[in-house]
This record gives structure tokens, C-alpha cells and sequence, in this order.
């Protein structure tokens, strides 16, 4: 299995151009199933979440054609089958986002449960509740969902008991092809739940209120092809972000969407980061200036994304200072803390908060993570920290972070990647 290692203590220097969003990717990939004409994507990360997401269609009758570039062609004609096996959703969670699609299209569908990140016990019954609503009827038997609509979804008022991205765009999803107007109240409001709304009104859906606590769809009799381009990637320019703040020196972030970014900005600057954006790109510079401390606690959109807490965390291991961390979104979302501490950061862990009591180095290590982003902290950590630092267990980071070696190596940073 491959690792990274990392030879660390050297500041970062120059440009890091930011891909589709991962998470955005996967569920518009979903969107193939509503139709029968190709859909386009364009702007699409290249990624083992975004492969396993095309193995799956494919084992349902999609045609997956992928490149040239950051390009990617969904062709779902007939469909060939209605049940998404263990195998292929257990690799990860988004995946069970086919259930809703294939209930809207095909009028039924045998989804397996989902597997994806350890950060907690995520289970699934808000998407369930939500399906139950407009109609379906659901069973659960031997680790799968088995549904069906006879006679097809209908349009209902459904309020979520709290925010979940995953059941929002899973309940929109599945609502465009209802017969009626679906009403969601308590909606996500995530940049990634606006982009699942544009690509589907581009397809002749009718969405409105994407973006805020209640949406509005009105069922279409059907959708129609089109090419859409996936939105910035606001985790990945976030980790880079934090990468600079973290082991010093100026990176330049192109493709970059800075207002999906509200909440990290002024701690960064309050770290002791100067940020300047334009347009389209982000300056981060942290040129030889000591990280101060800042607190901060994860929450919904437009909040502090929970996606990017164990970056945040490993910046302030080097403050001086104390910083609080509180994790809301995630019961179990700490993961990172043994693996930082190993590396001579000062944290102490209780229930959802973490108290980061900065240290003056950080020292290379061996460490592993059990989940996505905080294998990206532990990069960051590395390309602070003095001496060499293998972070084992890539897989993760090649879930959700595409090239993370070659980008960061372009900045200087002495990373390199090694099949063992
Ligand atoms: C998505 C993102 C993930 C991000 C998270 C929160 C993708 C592929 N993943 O995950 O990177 O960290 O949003 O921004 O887009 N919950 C339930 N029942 C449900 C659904 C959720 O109890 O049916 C709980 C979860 O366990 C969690 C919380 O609700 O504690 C929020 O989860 P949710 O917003 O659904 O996250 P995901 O969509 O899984």
C-alpha cells in the first residue's frame, strides 16, 4: 500500500490550482440515473470516491466514459438493475445516494446500506423518513434497503428534524421526478446543495430556494441532458489554505470559489495569515509571523465546515497559545488528536471539545488515519513538523484529495509518494 512521506520545515512557495468538489462529484453523478440522455460533467476531480461512484452506475447499465481531462460522460439509457450491492456501496456512504434516483425512475430499488469515513455512527434514517414521505414503502432485510413506489413518488411537506446535506440532496434527488411539489424545511443550505440544484434545473427541473432552509421543487414529467461543470472544491482550497497557514510561506489558490469560504477566512487572519483575494484566486501568506490561537466549533453551512476541523487543528498544535475546538456535526470525529499527539502536539480531548495547548515543533512521526480529512491534517502536520513524516493509509486521501502530492510538491514542499 502506498504512503507518503514527507521531509518537513520547508515553507510552501507558489501555485495550487483547486479541483471539482468531491462531494458535489459524487451526488451529481447520481443525477445520471433521472434520465435517459448523456450528461456531461466537466470540472470532475479524479478520485477513488469519483470511481467508485462509476463502478456502481456501471453495474446498474450506465455507460461511464471518462477524460479526456477533467471530463466525464454519464449515459444512462436503459438501466440493466435496481440493486446497488454491498460491495460497491460500502466503499463509500454517498453511494447510497442512488436509492432516491432509481425509486424516482425505475419505481423501485434494493440498496445496500452504507459503509464510507469512520467519524461516527452516520446512520441513514433521515434519508429513509424523508423516501417514506413522498411515498415509498421501505424495508429493511439482510443489511438492505429494499423500495418501491407503485404508481411513482408523490410531492410532500418534509421537515428534518435537524441539518443533513446527505438527506437533503438525497430527497432532492429523488423529488424532481415526483408528481407534485415536495416543500423541505430545515434544508441544507451547503454550496454543494446549490450546484445539485443547477445541474438539475439545467436538466428542466424545477428547484427554487437552493441555498436556503426551505427549497420548493415541482415533480417534471422528465429531465434532459446537458453538460454542467462541478463547482470548486471549497474542502480541498480550505486544506491548502490551513497547509500554508500551518508550514509558512505564500500559496497562490486558483479556481477558487473564496465565498464558499466565509468562515474560515477571518480565523485564518486571525491565526496571523494575511489573505488577499481576487476573483478567482486566494493569496495565502504566513511569512515567518508566529500562529496565534483561535477557537472555533464546527456547524452547518454557512458555519465552519466540520470537513475541515482537523486541518484547522493541526495549524494551532503550533500557536501560541490555547485553542478550543468544539466538533458538533460528528460524535466521533477526533481521530486525528492520537495521531497529532504522537508527533509531539498537546491536546486534550474531552467529549466534543478538544483543547490544543500550542508547542513550539512538531516532530515527523509515523502516523495513520481512519478518515479523509483528517489524513489531510496529518499531511499538514508533516509538512510543518521537523524531520520525516510517512502517513500511511493513502487511500483516504486519495478518497477526496486528487494529486495531493504532485500539488503541494509543486510548492516546494519535499513530499513524495511510495508503493511499499
Ligand atoms: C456530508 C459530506 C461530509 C461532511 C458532512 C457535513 C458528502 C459526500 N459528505 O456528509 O464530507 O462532513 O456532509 O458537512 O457530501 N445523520 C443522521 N441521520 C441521517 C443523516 C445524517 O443522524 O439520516 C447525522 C450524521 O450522523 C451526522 C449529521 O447528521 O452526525 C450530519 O450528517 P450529514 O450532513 O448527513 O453528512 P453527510 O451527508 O453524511
Amino acid at each position: 500500500m502506498d504512503k507518503i512521506v514527507i521531509e518537513g520545515g520547508v515553507p510552501l512557495s507558489g501555485e495550487i490550482t483547486i479541483s471539482g468538489a468531491k462531494n458535489s462529484a459524487i451526488k451529481l453523478m447520481a443525477v445520471c440515473l433521472l434520465c435517459d440522455e448523456p450528461l456531461e460533467l466537466t470540472n470532475m476531480p479524479r478520485l477513488r470516491d469519483t470511481r467508485s461512484m462509476g463502478e456502481l452506475l456501471m453495474s446498474l447499465g450506465v455507460q461511464v466514459e471518462t477524460g479526456p481531462g477533467a471530463r466525464m460522460l454519464l449515459h444512462a439509457k436503459d438501466l440493466s438493475s435496481t440493486t446497488a450491492p454491498y460491495d460497491l456501496v460500502r466503499k463509500m456512504r454517498a453511494s447510497f445516494n442512488v436509492l432516491g434516483p432509481l425509486l424516482a425512475r425505475c419505481h423501485k430499488a434494493k440498496v445496500s446500506l452504507p459503509g464510507g469515513c469512520a467519524i461516527g455512527a452516520r446512520p441513514v434514517d433521515l434519508h429513509l423518513d424523508a423516501l417514506k414521505t413522498l411515498g415509498a414503502d421501505i424495508e429493511l432485510s439482510e443489511g438492505y434497503v429494499i423500495a418501491e413506489a407503485k404508481g411513482g413518488l408523490k410531492g410532500a411537506d418534509i421537515t428534518f428534524p435537524f441539518i443533513s446535506v446527505g438527506a437533503t440532496e438525497h430527497t432532492m434527488l429523488a423529488a424532481v421526478l415526483a408528481k407534485g411539489e415536495t416543500v423541505l424545511n430545515n434544508a441544507a443550505r451547503e454550496p454543494e446543495i446549490i450546484d445539485l440544484a443547477d445541474c438539475l434545473n439545467a436538466m428542466g427541473a424545477k428547484i427554487t430556494g437552493a441555498g436556503r432552509s426551505e427549497m420548493r421543487i415541482e415533480g417534471v414529467d422528465r429531465l434532459h441532458g446537458v453538460s454542467y461543470a462541478v463547482v470548486p472544491d471549497r474542502i480541498e482550497a480550505g486544506t491548502y489554505a490551513l497547509a500554508a497557514a500551518t508550514a509558512g510561506g505564500s500559496v497562490r489558490l486558483l479556481n477558487v470559489r473564496s465565498e464558499h469560504l466565509g468562515a474560515l477566512w477571518p480565523l485564518i487572519a486571525k491565526a496571523g495569515t494575511k489573505v488577499t483575494m481576487d476573483e478567482n484566486s486566494v493569496l495565502v501568506e504566513r511569512l515567518g509571523t508566529p500562529i496565534l490561537p483561535v477557537d472555533v466549533e464546527t456547524q452547518a453551512y454557512p458555519g465552519f465546515p466540520t470537513d475541515l476541523q482537523a486541518q484547522l487543528m493541526a495549524m494551532v498544535t503550533l500557536a501560541n497559545g490555547v485553542s478550543i475546538i468544539r466538533e458538533n456535526i460528528f460524535e466521533n470525529r477526533f481521530m486525528h488528536c492520537p495521531e497529532l499527539i504522537r508527533m509531539g502536539a498537546n491536546i486534550t480531548v474531552k467529549g466534543r471539545e478538544a483543547i490544543i495547548r500550542g508547542v513550539e515543533s512538531l516532530k515527523g512521526a509515523q502516523v495513520m488515519a481512519t478518515d479523509l480529512r483528517a489524513s489531510a491534517s496529518l499531511v499538514s502536520a508533516g509538512l510543518a513538523a521537523k524531520g520525516t513524516t510517512e502517513v500511511l493509509r493513502v487511500y483516504h486521501l486519495d478518497r477526496g484529495f486528487e494529486n495531493i502530492d504532485v500539488k503541494l510538491g509543486n510548492c516546494g514542499a519535499r513530499i513524495k509518494r511510495v508503493s511499499e
